[in-house]
């Protein structure tokens, strides 16, 4: 390996390494014909590491690592056309890579996770007067003073590839304080069915909490409005594995493993 590459001074048995999981997708589809996204900040962060990344590329998470970012782009981009002056919050951000495709240079930018993945974005990524890096469990709901969100400011949160790795009573403390300290926002995030809880994504991590219906995310707190849901199984069919078409048909919670939802945080305001 070449001396200037970075190394990588994460534990492999910590959910902060899970961050190579939609990482490495990103990069191989970069390179392929006809690729769904282009992400070549993900192939440049690839090629200067000094780790392998070959068993983060799993080929059962592939197809949702892809359409999810396909998905949330547009997404995002549409929020931000709205709303040039936005804040956006992309909880768990690990080496997400968005922002180097939606920056209108206005918006303001907040990056959060644990210390060992910010010190590790922060080799690839600057920090400037609106990219802000916040290096704290999202449990800790001092980076809600950090980002000082104004009553009038659109906000729009996005958790993608996070709220799996959580226990159900930390996710209602979760959208409790959302609900209640950022109400004027929106937030955007993946989640798993139920039935992948349990399931071992990397080495000593487990999924711990999803839905079965996307309507249950209100029993999880009422004061929220579900605004859209996607399912990763209805885009590009033809990219998904013969396995994964074929129990789509047949079942419901194949159909449902992977989702988005898009809500607004407090439907009174
Ligand atoms: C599967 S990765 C997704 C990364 C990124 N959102 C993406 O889609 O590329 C999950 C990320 O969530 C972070 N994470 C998990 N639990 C967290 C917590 N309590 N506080 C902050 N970050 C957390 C991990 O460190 C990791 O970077």
């Amino acid at each position: 390996m070449s001396e200037k590459k970075h190394s990588v001074l994460i534990d492999e048995k910590s959910v902060s390494i899970t961050l190579f999981v939609p990482l490495c997708p990103k990069a191989v589809e970069t390179k392929r014909k006809n690729p769904v996204i282009v992400d070549q900040k993900a192939v440049e962060i690839l090629e200067n590491i000094d780790f392998d990344t070959k068993p983060y590329l799993q080929k059962r998470s592939y197809h949702a690592a892809i359409t999810r970012t396909w998905i949330l782009d547009s997404e995002v981009r549409q929020f931000i056309e709205q709303n040039p002056n936005c804040k956006i919050i992309n909880l768990g951000c690990g080496l997400d890579t968005r922002i180097c495709r939606v920056d209108n240079k206005l918006l303001k930018w907040f990056d959060i996770d644990f210390p060992d993945v910010i010190e590790l974005r922060r080799k690839f990524f600057d920090e400037t007067d609106r990219i802000k890096f916040i290096s704290k469990s999202i449990t800790d709901f001092s980076w809600i003073d950090d980002v000082d969100v104004k009553t009038n400011e659109k906000v729009l949160i996005i958790a993608e590839g996070l709220l799996g790795y959580f226990e159900e009573s930390d996710i209602k403390e979760i959208f409790d304080q959302l609900v209640e300290r950022i109400p004027q926002g929106e937030i955007l995030f993946t989640v798993l069915h139920k039935f992948l809880v349990g399931k071992e994504i990397t080495k000593g991590t487990k999924f711990r909490w999803g839905l079965e219906n996307a309507e249950d995310i209100l029993k999880i707190d009422d004061r929220m409005k579900i605004i859209k849901v996607w399912r990763i199984s209805d885009y590009f069919k033809n990219r998904q594995t013969f396995l994964m078409r074929v129990l789509s048909l047949l079942t419901s919670t194949v159909k449902d493993l992977n989702r988005i939802l898009h809500l607004k945080l407090n439907n009174s305001v």
